[in-house]
């Protein structure tokens, strides 16, 4: 038998304030219409005032806590995965801990900017197989409008904010491909592209900073790597892309999202895309993707499921589960 990292529940939060693409018309040289045919991107939820990642997280752990009919209690840990936490230190996860009022076990962050929910779900499934850890909650959550220069149109019209939350538990499963859980995962980063996306500022130089990206960069090696590290991964479970019921990518650019999965010879319809509501939010876009993705009734349990990620690092990779 093999102890592997089972989803039990889902949940997400998305802010209240919705902006739509028009929005942007008024204040900066832009069209709903090249918002939406560049990137797919039709509206996106901003955070109110005073709204934190932390508070966002713990709504959406609240959720999944909720919706695998388990408390805070029952849990061991708490990963979030996040590039803008509340404050410095301490981490996001520490005040989801205390939010949730869990008083034991404990809690971190991870940070790999859009590809940290596969880091954070690659962690837990570490935990747990490890025996460190039985309940594991992986939040992926984002404020990325505060870190947004609204003058720039090549990048602000693209984030948004919200978080996801996956409650993984031990499950001990016959140790092959048809296992439910996490199955196989794959990690990759390359700090030489550090310049093609990143925030110009930060703790040790003194200020917040806002997002830089050379989009077109960007989504080059978006095409070429996330085919590629989604391939590695199910090669590693010993299965292949005619396997796959879906495809939950991170959601940043349609055009991103139909030529990785025409790389892997997948039809969209086994595509779970959500884009066009949330934008890209960046570590929170995938966990936000499965739990609509579950809610939809499109993700169902006994799938076989490859996320995919890129973003800042450059950092990317991928996690094939079964739901
Ligand atoms: O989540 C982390 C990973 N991030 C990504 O995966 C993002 C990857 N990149 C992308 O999604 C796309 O590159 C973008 C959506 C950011 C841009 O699409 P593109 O087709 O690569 O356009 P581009 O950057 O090559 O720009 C084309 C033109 C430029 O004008 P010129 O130089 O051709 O005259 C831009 O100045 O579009 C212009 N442009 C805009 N025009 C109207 C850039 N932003 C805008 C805008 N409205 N908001």
């Amino acid at each position: 038998m093999t102890r592997r990292a089972v989803v039990v529940g889902t949940g997400h939060y998305l802010p209240e304030r919705v902006v739509e693409n028009a929005e942007f018309e008024a204040t900066l040289d832009t069209t709903d219409e090249w918002i939406r045919s560049r990137s797919g991107i039709e509206r996106r939820h901003f955070a109110a005032e005073g709204e934190t990642t932390s508070d966002m997280a713990a709504k959406a752990a609240e959720r999944a806590l909720a919706d695998a009919g388990l408390t805070a209690d029952d849990l061991d840990a708490i990963v979030v995965a996040t590039s803008t936490p509340d404050l410095t230190f301490p981490s996001a996860a520490t005040m989801v801990q205390s939010k949730l009022g869990m008083t034991k076990g404990f809690a971190f962050d991870v940070q790999a900017v859009c590809a940290g929910f596969v880091y954070a779900l690659s962690n837990a499934s570490a935990l747990i197989a490890s025996g460190q850890a039985s309940r594991v909650m992986v939040i992926g959550a984002e404020t990325f409008s505060r870190i947004m220069d609204w003058t720039d149109r090549s990048t602000c019209v693209l984030f948004g904010d919200g978080a996801g939350a996956l409650l993984l538990e031990a499950q001990e499963q016959p140790g092959t491909n048809t296992d439910r859980g996490i199955l196989s995962t794959d990690l990759n980063s390359d700090g030489r592209y550090k310049d093609l996306l990143y925030v110009d500022g930060g703790v040790s130089t003194q200020s917040t900073g806002h997002l830089r990206m050379q989009g077109n960069q960007v989504f080059r090696h978006a095409v070429e790597k996330l085919a590629s590290t989604a391939n590695t991964a199910l090669d590693r479970a010993g299965l292949s892309a005619a396997d796959v019921d879906w495809i939950v990518p991170h959601q940043a650019n349609i055009r991103i999202i139909q030529g990785t999965a025409k790389k892997m010879g997948l039809s969209m319809d086994n595509v779970v895309v959500t884009v066009q509501d949330h934008g890209n939010t960046s570590a929170a876009s995938i966990p936000l993707a499965l739990s609509v993705g579950k809610e939809r009734g499109q993700i169902k349990e006994g799938d076989l499921i490859v996320t995919e990620a890129i973003g800042g690092g450059l950092a990317w990779g991928a996690v094939v589960l079964r739901w």
